[in-house]
């Protein structure tokens, strides 16, 4: 191939890894669009939707009732009964999405107040299912949330690189225990290099473990995305890119999987895992009230603000929720930091650290996040 059919093949390279924020937050409607004349539900959801969630399912659908009013639903196509079966994490991204479209819109005067439905996901449901009425009011400060400035949603990646070698400075760490604590919540962190190993080779035995299990690989499979092909056309789910792992082998792993059981494979899998964090010299980890639907919102919203501060600090951040979700995993966690620090419940752990810019994960198009009445009749 010549270099000038190369060019257009690395700018559309550059595009889909590195999407310019303009094109990232640009607004395109949908269903309901009459409903939005001054386009401001339209322009939220247009940071809304690069909201993080639980394998990249993107559960959220935003039904339009009038200018200051509208809904979220679930999708009952985009939920996770084997791997988040009380739907915890699910609800944390739904009350992430919800906190997030306020975010977009204070800068425009405006914030997003949600009264959201607090049960359990229905996971037997057929049609999108409410989450929450939202109404769009005049920004008043004090009310709860403060003015950021909304380019952090877009910025705001998961990192699966290698980090820097360094550990996050305490300041910075204290900055996001002082939210979580005005919260109700309780931050924990450790530079200590036994915990950080401890830790990131806790999150490899919950990879094997949710993968050797034939329910939660069943399920995983159906979001993962093995092909840069696949990814561009569904823009959701788990991309190879993302995940830093070739296409064909994490196919192969869901796929063959008799073939990684042991041996030689899983070990050399386990070491790509560990080396594609080397780097990692910070690990921390959320605790406090976790037992319900009101709960995991809270948790949601406290996750979201805290890694949209990270963002604005240039730290990046990689949740380890599968260790939370895999009960085997969560008891460890709880037995080895509930003997420092007694029996709260954790909720979440992650690593940190400065990497190199991530990929960017695809996010599904704004059309098709607005919901058409039809689909409820
Ligand atoms: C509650 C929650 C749990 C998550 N757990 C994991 C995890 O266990 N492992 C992982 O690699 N990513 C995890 N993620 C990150 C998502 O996969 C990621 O947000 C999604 O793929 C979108 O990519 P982005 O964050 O780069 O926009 C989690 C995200 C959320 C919101």
């Amino acid at each position: 191939m010549g270099l000038a059919a190369a060019g257009p093949l690395l700018a559309a390279c550059a595009r889909t890894f590195r999407i310019p924020l303009s094109e990232m937050s640009k607004a395109e409607g949908g269903p309901g669009g009459e409903k939005d004349p001054e386009g401001l539900w339209r322009e939220g959801l247009a940071y809304a939707r690069w909201t993080p969630s639980p394998h990249n399912i993107q559960s959220w659908r935003l039904r339009l009732l009038s200018p200051e009013r509208a809904e979220v639903y679930y999708d009952p196509r985009r939920l996770l009964p084997k791997t988040d079966p009380t739907s915890a994490f699910t609800i944390a991204g739904l009350a992430m999405f919800a906190d997030y479209l306020s975010v977009a819109l204070r800068p425009r005067g405006y914030e997003v107040l949600a009264d959201r439905i607090a049960r359990p996901l229905d996971y037997s449901a057929t049609r999108p299912t409410l989450f929450a009425n939202l109404k769009l009011v005049p920004f008043q400060a004090g009310r709860g949330g403060a003015v950021l400035d909304r380019n952090l949603i877009l910025q705001r990646k998961t990192s699966r690189l290698p980090y820097d070698g360094k550990p996050v400075e305490d300041e910075a760490m204290e900055a996001l225990a002082s939210l979580a604590r005005a919260q109700g919540h309780e931050l924990g962190w450790s530079s200590e290099k036994s915990m950080v190993d401890w830790t990131l080779d806790l999150n490899r035995f919950t990879l094997f473990s949710d993968l050797d299990n034939p329910e939660t690989r069943g399920e995983l499979r159906g979001w993962i995305r093995c092909s840069d092909e696949e990814a561009a056309k569904k823009k959701d789910g788990l991309w190879s890119h993302c995940m830093r792992f070739p296409g064909w082998l994490l196919r192969d792993f869901f796929d063959k999987h008799n073939q990684f059981e042991k041996g030689w494979r899983r070990d050399v899998c386990g070491k790509m895992l560990l080396h594609g964090m080397a780097g990692t010299r910070t690990v921390a980890w959320w605790s406090g009230p976790f037992d319900g639907p009101e709960d995991w919102m809270r948790c949601g919203t406290l996750f979201g603000q805290s890694w949209l501060e990270l963002t604005r600090r240039g730290i990046s951040l990689h949740p380890f929720g599968s260790v939370i979700t895999n009960p085997a995993a969560h008891a460890r966690l709880q037995e080895k930091l509930g003997a420092q620090e007694g029996p709260k419940r954790l909720w979440l752990l992650v690593r940190l650290g400065r990497s190199d810019v991530p990929p960017r994960s695809y996010r599904l198009d704004e059309p098709a996040i607005f919901l058409d009445d039809k689909e409820l009749a």
